[in-house]
């Protein structure tokens, strides 16, 4: 069977493209999904993209990632900063995680500096813009092939 990641995405992030843009740019995450289900494919690989504003959902998520994907990419968004409940879900999946920033955070303000999410993570990418996703599905690929 084909194995899934599963890439999820935290609050405002479903306005990707329209929110400041000199920040997030004018990719929307309707581009990124499909981007990284093309790269992904060619590693052999399928990517799901999903995106909440709602903190219980991603937890949810993230519980029904521990039974049919086999990696976790997340962009927590503001979540990061102050989810202790996020972290604590990713602290049950047993797959590789890897936490993606568009922005450079700690180019930001302080409170962007922290993220709880990277005392889980497997890898931090951020301030490659969009892009950042298209590398954590290269990495993915490379943690699944070692696996
Ligand atoms: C973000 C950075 C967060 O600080 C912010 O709250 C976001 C997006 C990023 O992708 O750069 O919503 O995760």
């Amino acid at each position: 069977m084909t194995q899934r990641v599963s890439i999820l995405n935290g609050p405002n992030l479903n306005l990707l493209g329209q929110r400041q843009p000199e920040i997030y740019g004018y990719d929307t995450l309707q581009d990124v999904a499909r981007k990284c289900a093309d790269l992904a494919a060619l590693f052999g690989f399928e990517t799901t993209l999903e995106q909440s504003n709602y903190e219980g959902q991603l937890v949810d998520w993230v519980h029904e990632a521990r039974e049919n994907a086999a990696g976790i990419i997340i962009n927590p968004a503001a979540l990061t900063h102050t989810s202790v409940a996020l972290l604590d879900a990713l602290h049950t999946f047993e797959g590789p995680v890897l936490e993606v920033h568009i922005s450079n955070v700690h180019k930001r303000e302080s409170f962007r500096h922290h993220s709880y999410v990277s005392l889980r993570a497997d890898g931090v990418i951020a301030g490659f813009g969009v892009e950042g996703y298209e590398l954590a599905v290269r990495r993915m690929a490379t943690l699944l092939k070692s696996d």
